[in-house]
């Protein structure tokens, strides 16, 4: 069964937030100055630290923070605005048509992790969505998922593998796969377990 997000976000269950974006989204951006610029989608922003931190690195880019939550949106608007960032109530699996096609990149940080893996199709079919043609997807993926004896229940609860990921993305050609990278930063309970993969969109998805 799926959690019901806002309640947690309503009764402070939210062990995932570590209260600072992802250490990686830093480090990749401070490397990569002038490069994630235009429309930036974040499915899954929680409370916002990921899209705060775009907006302030590339003051040039329109990060949207998308979330399920109303409790998590509202966190987000309750901060000081930064760049031009923005936040949506949205559930990412029913984007509205705004954003069909429009975003020049997105930012993928526990969103992929926390959904049931059986709508992993459906996740990539929605994130395909939303992107340019040529669209570029940057996401840290955890790989190994939680076990009853390798940590408590603070982490993120489905892991995949670089064999999943590349099923998933690269079959019928729908992204190409540019660069796999250890990330240069993670909170400290993940280190090891993450890989950041760069995917550029290749063409049209399906859209139903
Ligand atoms: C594990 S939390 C990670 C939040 C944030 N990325 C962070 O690291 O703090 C997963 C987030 O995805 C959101 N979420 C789950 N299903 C969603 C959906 N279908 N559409 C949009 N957001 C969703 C939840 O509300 C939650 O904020």
């Amino acid at each position: 069964m799926q959690p019901d997000w806002d309640q947690r976000y309503r009764q402070g269950d939210t062990p995932w937030d570590k209260g600072r974006a992802s250490p990686a989204l830093i480090a990749w951006l401070q490397e990569n100055h002038g490069r994630m610029t235009g429309s930036v989608l974040i499915p899954g922003c929680g409370t916002g630290h990921d899209v705060r931190a775009i907006a302030t690195a590339e003051p040039t880019s329109f990060p949207v923070g998308i979330d399920i939550s109303r409790t998590a949106i509202e966190a987000c608007r309750q901060n000081k605005v930064r760049g031009n960032e923005r936040y949506e109530e949205e559930n990412l699996f029913s984007l509205p048509k705004t954003l069909f096609g429009t975003c020049d990149w997105l930012w993928e940080h526990t969103c992929f992790c926390a959904i049931d893996p059986k709508e992993r199709l459906a996740y990539v079919s929605a994130v395909a969505t939303s992107l340019k043609p040529e669209g570029l997807l940057l996401g840290i993926f955890y790989l190994n998922p939680r076990t009853s004896d390798n940590e408590a229940n603070n982490g993120p609860p489905h892991g995949t593998t670089l064999q999943e990921l590349k099923s998933l993305f690269l079959t019928d050609d729908l992204f190409s796969l540019i660069e796999i990278m250890v990330p240069r930063g993670c909170y400290p309970e993940r280190e090891g377990r993450e890989q950041l993969l760069l995917l550029r969109r290749t063409k049209n998805p399906v859209i139903s």
